[in-house]
């Protein structure tokens, strides 16, 4: 699905005006995780295969509607907006506390809104891309003025700690993002790409639905087909978006990727010829956090330094379903 570019021209576009995100406080390395569940690993083997030396997971009192209302309170205060500013709330996860209320209606909540929607986005590990099409397609069709995007996922409570081919690959988090309207032409973002094909839906998945406090479910991946889509679908969805734009790999300044392998994420620089310190990782940190890897890693590359406004930004993201798109953003 992608909108025609002529007509997206004639309305108000949608910019980002505040990035937030929050990881759990518990973080485990690969030798801490594989000692904590007795797995059959290695520090060497993933590290070697994914990238991944170390994830956080939620302790204690800490849930999606946590982390998503501390994320997308370090956007407003980013932004330098209140709650009262947002008129809406769309939260991308595949790990809700609760079948509802939406974590997007617990978040407007837990920020103070007192007016507004929201609603939750599911469209596994390329959940972000989804919402922030929506997001968009809202603000300009003149729906919400200023929408905060969020990605969350507590996939720590979807996995099956006796399965290392899969429990070693995900961690936990949420980042959010500030939309708001008034982006002139060739400014915020340019354009969105979205792909389903629920042909490819048994490639990876969950049986059932989990909340904070019950039930026993498992993700199962079939992980190198899924990488083999990855790399093929990635790219063309990467090739739309440069097309829609009359762009070249090079103009890209930051790829902001889904973070599931580092093996992928390469591929993808290689593709574009960006250089390596053109993309932003954080899989070595955060490991594969599905919805929320795209903002938490906008997030820390703006709060750093290295992506500034009017750089130009490609997100791209593959996930289960299967699911994926990418995005073009000048910031
Ligand atoms: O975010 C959603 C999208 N997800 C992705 O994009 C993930 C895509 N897939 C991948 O990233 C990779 O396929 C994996 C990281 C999941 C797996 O890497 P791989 O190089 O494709 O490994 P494999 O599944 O082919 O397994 C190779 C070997 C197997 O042993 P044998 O059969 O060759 O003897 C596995 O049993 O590695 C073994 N293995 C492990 N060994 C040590 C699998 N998991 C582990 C482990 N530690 N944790």
């Amino acid at each position: 699905m992608a909108q025609d570019k002529q007509s997206r021209n004639k309305v108000t576009g949608a910019r980002l005006i505040g990035v937030g995100s929050a990881l759990p406080q518990r973080a485990f390395s690969n030798d801490e995780l594989a000692a904590e569940f007795n797995l059959d690993t290695s520090d060497e083997w993933i590290r070697t295969r994914t990238g991944i030396q170390q994830r956080h997971i939620v302790s204690g009192d800490e849930t999606a509607v946590s982390l998503a209302h501390k994320a997308a309170q370090r956007a407003l205060d980013h932004a330098g907006k209140a709650a009262s500013d947002v008129d809406a709330v769309i939260v991308a996860t595949s790990t809700p506390d609760q079948v509802f209320p939406s974590v997007a209606v617990r978040v407007q909540a837990a920020l103070g809104m007192e007016r507004g929607f929201g609603f939750d986005v599911s469209a596994a590990c390329s959940g972000f891309v989804y919402a922030l099409t929506i997001g968009d397609s809202m603000i300009r069709s003149g729906q919400a003025k200023r929408i905060m995007v969020i990605g969350v996922e507590v996939f720590s409570r979807l996995l099956d700690w006796e399965d290392r081919s899969t429990c070693v690959l995900f961690g936990d988090g949420a980042g959010a993002v500030l939309l708001e309207a008034g982006a002139d032409e060739g400014e915020g973002i340019l354009s969105t790409h979205l792909h389903a094909d629920g042909r490819l839906g048994d490639l990876l998945y969950v049986d059932g639905a989990v909340g904070c406090t019950s039930g026993k479910v498992a993700l199962k991946m079939h992980g190198r087909e899924v990488f083999r889509h990855a790399v093929v679908n990635l790219a063309a969805a990467v090739d739309e978006a440069l097309e829609t734009n009359g762009l070249k790999g090079t103009d890209i300044q930051w790829m902001v990727p889904h973070q599931a392998n580092l093996r992928i994420i390469d591929g993808m620089a290689k593709k574009l010829s960006l250089p390596s310190d053109r993309v932003v990782v954080t899989v070595d940190r955060h490991a594969n956090t599905s919805a929320a890897s795209i903002p938490l890693a906008l997030d820390e590359a703006v709060r750093d330094g290295r992506i500034k406004q009017g750089d130009l930004v490609l997100m791209e993201a593959l996930g289960g379903g299967l699911t994926w798109g990418s995005a073009l953003i000048r910031m």
